[in-house]
């Protein structure tokens, strides 16, 4: 038996309900772990409303670190007792066991803890795709400008520090000040309060009117058309999520109309479809973080029977960093 975190029908965090679930023995290509922490990320927000709809009753979460428990039939590249973490679909990770397909878990560095480890999975890869395989149709090189939405979140002081060991002069934006010193503090190169300023404007004079090469937006329905104004010509907006709301339909044609725009929406899930990319994108994290240039702040942590506390603070933007919930 495990505990876990279900709802049995979308809605408000208080939805979430700690339940007894039977587990049971790993199918082929699946693994069974115990966790000894699990990831906080906005994607569990948006599934427990319904705005990402999922088959229910639904035990959420996408992202934890543990041990391996059991593994079945065709899975090579783990076995029991290995140190492991994940970011994946199916939901599950808000438990304390579970079984789950193999292909994105992956053995974990001895260097990297595990609560640690449920920090930075699912943001540190979405991280490194952002960063190195959604390109600008011009290509990124150090020294080019980017403008990082939320940067002071979970995705965004990783993003912040490794867009500077990639040499990018990252532009933040953040909703308050203390949150604008924080992503100062991990690597960006200027900080944006987008509660007080106009974030267009600014962008517009830290660049002598140029713009940037992209805008890597998260918020959505409240940042997308400013966002466009940021952009140089040729410019990618790079959207990958909607902390504000999904952004309204529009008219291609803006995209001539402010240079020649490119507009990608980007998930995560594309990216880790198989064992081999899911690897290699790990790699490149375990190897940032490993070698200090990344660095995961856990600024919250709370007992995974405390996850709607933890569900209302990041909805309400009280949380900075990464947030982990102990099973
Ligand atoms: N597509 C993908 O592959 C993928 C993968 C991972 C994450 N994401 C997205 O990336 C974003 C960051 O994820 P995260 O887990 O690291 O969260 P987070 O950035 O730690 O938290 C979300 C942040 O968004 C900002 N925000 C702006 N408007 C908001 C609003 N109306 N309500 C709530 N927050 C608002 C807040 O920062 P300020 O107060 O500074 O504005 C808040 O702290 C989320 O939108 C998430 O869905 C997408």
């Amino acid at each position: 038996m495990s505990k876990a975190i279900q709802i049995q029908q979308y809605g408000g965090a208080e939805t979430m309900q700690l339940v007894d679930l039977e587990v049971g023995a790993p199918g082929p290509g699946e693994v069974r772990i115990r966790h000894h922490a699990c990831g906080l990320n906005f994607i569990d927000v948006y599934q427990r409303t319904g705005l990402y709809p999922n088959p229910l009753p639904l035990t959420l979460g996408m992202e934890g670190a543990g041990v391996i428990e059991a593994v079945g039939e065709g899975v090579s590249h783990l076995k029991v007792g290995d140190r492991a973490a994940y970011a994946s679909n199916p939901p599950g990770s808000y438990s304390e066991v579970r079984v789950m397909p193999a292909k994105t878990v992956c053995k974990l560095p001895d260097g990297i803890a595990f609560d640690t480890a449920a920090g930075m999975m699912l943001k540190g890869l979405t991280a490194q795709y952002l960063l190195k395989r959604t390109r600008p149709a011009e290509g990124l090189h150090a020294g080019d400008f980017v403008l990082f939405h939320a940067a002071a979140g979970g995705v965004g002081l990783i993003a912040c520090q490794w867009a500077k060991a990639l040499g990018l002069q990252l532009i933040g934006t953040a909703g308050s000040a203390a949150k604008c010193a924080l992503a100062l503090e991990h690597g960006a190169v200027h900080a944006i309060d987008y509660s007080k300023e106009d974030f267009v404007a600014r962008v517009k004079a830290i660049t002598g009117g140029k713009g940037v090469k992209v805008v890597y937006d998260s918020i959505g329905k409240d940042t997308f058309d400013k966002g466009l104004e940021c952009l140089r010509p040729f410019g990618l907006m790079a959207c990958f999520g909607n902390a504000s709301g999904p952004v309204a339909p529009f008219a291609p044609a803006i995209l001539a109309a402010k240079g020649s725009l490119y507009l990608t929406r980007q998930t995560l899930f594309t990216h880790i479809a198989t064992r081999e990319v899911t690897q290699m994108m790990a790699d490149e994290l375990f190897a940032v973080v490993g070698s200090g240039a990344v660095k995961i702040r856990i600024d919250q942590r709370y007992p995974l029977a405390e996850v709607a506390q933890a569900h209302r603070d990041l909805e309400a933007r009280k949380t900075t960093g990464s947030t982990v919930l102990m099973p």
